[in-house]
């Protein structure tokens, strides 16, 4: 991976981390992006110290703000010549309603709004790359969602899940949407599911019975952050998926997604709404 130029955001914790330690130690130069600068700052250091991989470095962005992606995006084309790799990692679960300051649900903002937001507006960069790879981290709750144009914008009965689910279909639909809007292009894009994975995903700024929930669940059939990455690390530097464009992988493997997925209907009515949605 020597060369290539990734960009993985919320790579400061949990899968997103583990991903971008185990690339660094492969011999790319990595892009953390991250929200809280002593976070990622000490994500780095760690990176370093642990692969002698000097070429890790950060940019720092809240990834529900689409203000914030834009001048992270600005940022990342006057540093970088090329980005080999994008990787949409950064996610959350959210227990209560609440609006992102672009008047959207927080769970979809975070989870879909920034992945589309950020890969549009990298893109070109991406296009110079001869590598150009595109990862979308979606998650087997997919399988689950359903889209409620109405519930990204206001309050129809929040419920923590129901959001999640919706936001990683979501993350689903985008990629099968980008992968036919790429055709003809270098640039293939894939999403995955990590797993059941030990993270602090269900721990943060949830309530106390959710955080048990997690908690317990997590611990007993959750596996290893290091094996919950290993499909995100597959995706980005493996030769037998060169030219694989708009599938869903599960444990480095192709897997038939929900078959709402497939929707192109769908695809285009969620790609249509997320632009105009979009604040200029
Ligand atoms: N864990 C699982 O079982 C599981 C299963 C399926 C899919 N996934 C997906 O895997 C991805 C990573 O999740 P994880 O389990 O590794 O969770 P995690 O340990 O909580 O890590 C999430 C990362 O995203 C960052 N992030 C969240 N909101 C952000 C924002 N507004 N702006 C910037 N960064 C933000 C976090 O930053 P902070 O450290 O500042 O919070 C952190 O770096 C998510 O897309 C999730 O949906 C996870």
């Amino acid at each position: 991976m020597k060369d290539k130029n990734i960009v993985i955001t919320g790579g400061n914790a949990g899968i997103g981390f583990e991903t971008a330690k185990e690339l660094a130690r492969m011999g790319a130069n990595v892009y953390i992006v991250g929200r809280d600068k002593t976070k990622v700052e000490s994500a780095v250091q760690q990176i370093i110290s642990e692969t002698g991989n000097k070429s890790v470095k950060y940019f720092i962005a809240n990834m529900s703000s689409q203000k914030s992606i834009r001048q992270l995006a600005e940022q990342i084309k006057k540093e970088l010549p090329k980005v080999d790799v994008l990787i949409n990692n950064a996610g959350g679960v959210f227990p209560k309603f609440q609006l992102s300051e672009d008047g959207l649900e927080m769970c979809i903002a975070t989870n879909h709004f920034a992945y589309f937001l950020l890969t549009n507006l990298l893109l070109d960069l991406i296009k110079k790359s001869d590598y150009a790879r595109i990862i979308n981290v979606a998650s087997g709750s997919h399988y689950r969602g359903k889209i409620d144009f109405e519930s990204f914008t206001r309050d129809k009965g929040h419920f923590i899940l129901t959001a999640y689910e919706q936001s990683k279909l979501a993350n689903v639909l985008f990629t099968f949407e980008l992968a036919e809007r790429l055709k003809g292009t270098n640039v293939t894009v894939n999403c995955l599911h990590p797993g059941m994975v030990k993270t602090d995903i269900g721990i943060k700024d949830t309530q106390w019975y959710s955080k048990l929930f997690w908690t317990l669940i997590s611990q007993i059939a959750g596996i290893s952050v290091k094996d919950g990455a290993k499909t995100s690390i597959y995706l980005a530097s493996s030769d037998k998926v060169k030219g694989v464009r708009g599938k869903y992988f599960d444990k480095c493997a192709i897997k038939e997604p929900v078959p709402l997925a497939n929707d192109k209907n769908l695809q285009k009515q969620l790609w249509d709404f997320t632009e105009k949605h979009i604040v200029n």
